[in-house]
């Protein structure tokens, strides 16, 4: 009975089991998971465009490549969530069309530019950098597909996060110039990385029920705070200086206490209202428009496959 699949689900939970596709579950459960797995698949897909702008830019041909590899290993990142959300039966065309469309958000950090070569850095360790923190307890996330896929997703993203570093060490120990350019995308960076989390505790309506499904385990503040006190020494290690007069360590509390942010920018970003938002969906339009002969081929050769498997 219907009592009975809810038991069995709670339970399953209650035990910190995994959820798999074929077992029962309840709606809503489905329905969070696809619209958060979803987004994040976009988030993924998305967050190619601005460093792909830089990838032809790259000051040598070593960094080029890293920076080539990086970007496809996101597209990689975004077709294993695409394929990881199709378990929960939303077809992918679905999930692009709600993209496509404006009704399925993606991360708010990549609606800002990426302005110099620096960006790259500060891109790869504060946005990689917030992206591993809310993805690390993600592993543990109580949907299988959705956990297993973070597993690699993490590990690649560690990689990701200290070639970012590295571009900023190089800048920092350059010239005053470069240093200052190092500078500079970290406080372009700074705040909107800790605006990934999402909205503070009191604001997320999302937050509770996922962390009741055990989907999160911790809440967007928590896992700020936890980026925060990481990041703060790495910035001391890099020579640079983060964008808040606030930022105090607080010896009662054990963590650093920092700035409030600025939330009616971040809530502008995911209504649509950031800087780059109408160029990305853009791009990602003409993108998908300009694969279609891809895709018919794709799909002509699996049937002539198919057919042939079938004589
Ligand atoms: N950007 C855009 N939208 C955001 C957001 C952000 N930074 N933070 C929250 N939101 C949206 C939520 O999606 C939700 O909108 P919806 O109901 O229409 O879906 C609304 O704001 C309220 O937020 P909640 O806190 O209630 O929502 P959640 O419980 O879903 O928490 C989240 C938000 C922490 C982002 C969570 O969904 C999550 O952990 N997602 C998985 C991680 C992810 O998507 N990461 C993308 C980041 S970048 C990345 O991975 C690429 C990397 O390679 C650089």
């Amino acid at each position: 009975t219907a009592e009975q699949l809810q038991e069995r689900f709670d339970a399953l939970i209650a035990a910190d089991q995994r959820i798999e596709p074929t077992d029962w579950m309840p709606e809503d459960y489905r329905r969070t998971l696809v619209r958060q797995m979803s987004q994040h698949a976009h988030s993924e897909i998305i967050g190619m465009q601005p460093e792909g702008n830089w990838i032809t830019r790259a000051p040598s041909l070593k960094r080029k490549a890293i920076l080539m590899a990086k970007v496809q290993d996101e597209a990689g990142h975004g077709l294993y969530l695409y394929s990881a959300a199709e378990t929960l039966g939303t077809p992918r065309d679905e999930m692009f069309e709600q993209l496509m469309s404006g009704r399925a958000k993606y991360s708010s950090i990549f609606n800002y530019p990426a302005r110099s070569w620096a960006d790259m850095g500060a891109i790869g360790w504060l946005v990689d950098g917030a992206a591993i923190c809310n993805q690390v307890p993600l592993c543990r996330a109580s949907y299988g597909p959705y956990g297993r896929s973070m597993v690699r997703i993490c590990k690649e993203e560690s990689f990701h996060q200290r070639q970012g570093w590295e571009i900023l060490y190089t800048l920092s120990h350059g010239t005053p110039k470069q240093k200052q350019m190092a500078q500079d995308a970290v406080n372009r960076f700074y705040g909107p990385a800790l605006q990934m989390f999402g909205p503070p505790d009191d604001q997320s309506p999302n937050s509770q029920q996922s962390m009741d499904w055990k989907i999160k385990r911790f809440s967007n503040d928590e896992l700020r705070q936890r980026f925060v006190d990481m990041i703060v020494p790495q910035a001391e290690a890099l020579g640079l200086t983060l964008p808040d007069p606030d930022l105090a360590w607080n010896e009662e509390r054990g963590h650093y206490d920092y700035g409030e942010l600025d939330w009616d920018e971040f809530f502008g970003v995911i209504k649509g209202h950031g800087p780059c938002n109408q160029q990305r969906l853009q791009h990602r339009i003409d993108a998908h428009e300009n694969g279609e002969w891809v895709r018919e081929a794709a799909a002509e050769y699996a049937r002539k496959m198919q057919e042939r498997a079938a004589r």
